[in-house]
């Protein structure tokens, strides 16, 4: 059975949660064994993170930029990967987001996770509530990126 993280941020409105939340609930129909950390509760470390098969990472917008918990763990990964790259790169992941209207994140957002592996489907942007639309992409994403990781390697 493959292990999926899915790690993300979510404080504001419970937003980027409930798409972590359909994320998860798509990996976990397609067979996969799935974690989710809400970075704003606790900060993951580099060998619970090495551990996972696949992760799937949200964000919301903030000024633009994605959320500093979710900066945390970048900045963590590399000084990490830095001494010991040993299953930090190279994973299947997927990216969602969630905005309340400016949604200029998505760039950075991409560009920087773009270094975690090969990405699996296009990222999922939200605005404010996740409409039923939404949370049912968020679940085909979660399907996709467990398919990813059963045949990963
Ligand atoms: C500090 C802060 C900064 C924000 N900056 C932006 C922004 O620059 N652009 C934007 O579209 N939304 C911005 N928002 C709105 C959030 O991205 C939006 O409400 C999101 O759905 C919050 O997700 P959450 O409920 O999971 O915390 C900001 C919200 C906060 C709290």
């Amino acid at each position: 059975m493959s292990s999926i993280l899915v790690l993300y941020h979510s404080q504001e409105h419970g937003n980027t949660a409930l798409m972590a939340e359909a994320v998860a609930e798509g990996a976990r129909a397609a067979g996969a064994d799935v974690t989710l950390i809400n970075a704003n509760e606790r900060r993951i470390t580099m060998d619970e993170y090495r551990a996972f098969d696949a992760v799937a990472f949200g964000t919301p917008d903030y000024f633009s930029y994605i959320a500093g918990t979710m900066k945390t763990f970048l900045d963590d990964w590399y000084i990490a990967k830095m001494s010991n790259p040993a299953r930090l790169t190279d994973k299947p992941y997927a990216l969602f987001i969630s905005h309340g209207g400016g949604g200029r994140a998505k760039q950075p957002f991409e560009e920087l996770f773009s270094r975690m592996g090969t990405k699996v489907g296009a990222t999922v942007a939200s605005q404010r509530r996740p409409t039923p639309a939404i949370l049912e992409a968020c679940r085909a994403l979660g399907q996709q990126l467990a398919q990813a990781a059963h045949s990963h390697p």
